[in-house]
């Protein structure tokens, strides 16, 4: 009887263990994908322009973008998160946003080799309306 009252006491532990990090993994996450598009922000706004850098930054972002996507597990909120409850209310809004951003991403990489200064620019900027249209919809303010 003690056992399993133990059992039961360490496995809620865990249990709320996990759910109280899945706001601080999201938003590392979403972190990783600053050390790609920041500098090529940094690089488009204050220069110079190096195209093998860009390239390298493009392919990055890329490959970071989607990760934070996949951790909305339904209704994973806790201390630390800024996720609001809209984000499960309204999912078909929700993934519109996400499918925005990643095409946006993927056009900047796709044409990263090729494009000129100025495509660049517009398809960065895409990407920028886009982060900010699904903050103002779906993150909250800082905790
Ligand atoms: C489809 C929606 C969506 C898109 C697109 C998106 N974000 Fe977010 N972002 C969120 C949500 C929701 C959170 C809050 C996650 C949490 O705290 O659980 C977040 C959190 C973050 C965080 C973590 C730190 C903090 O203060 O919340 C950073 C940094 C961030 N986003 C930057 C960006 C940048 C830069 C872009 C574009 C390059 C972007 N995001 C695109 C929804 C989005």
């Amino acid at each position: 009887m003690m056992k399993k009252l133990m059992i039961a006491v360490v496995l809620a532990a865990v249990g709320m263990q996990a759910v109280a990090g899945v706001g601080e993994d999201r938003q590392r996450s979403f972190k990783k994908m600053l050390l790609s598009y920041e500098p090529i922000g940094v690089m488009l706004r204050d220069g110079p322009f190096r195209k093998d850098q860009f390239i390298k930054h493009a392919n990055a972002l890329k490959l970071a973008a989607p990760v934070p996507f996949t951790q909305f597990a339904p209704g994973t909120m806790d201390d630390v998160s800024r996720a609001k409850p809209e984000i499960w209310q309204q999912p078909a809004r929700w993934k519109q946003e996400e499918t925005r951003f990643l095409q946006a991403v993927s056009a900047l990489q796709a044409g990263a080799a090729n494009d000129d200064l100025a495509t660049v620019r517009n398809k960065y900027n895409a990407i920028s309306q886009s982060c900010k249209s699904c903050h103002d919809a779906f993150r909250g303010p800082k905790k």
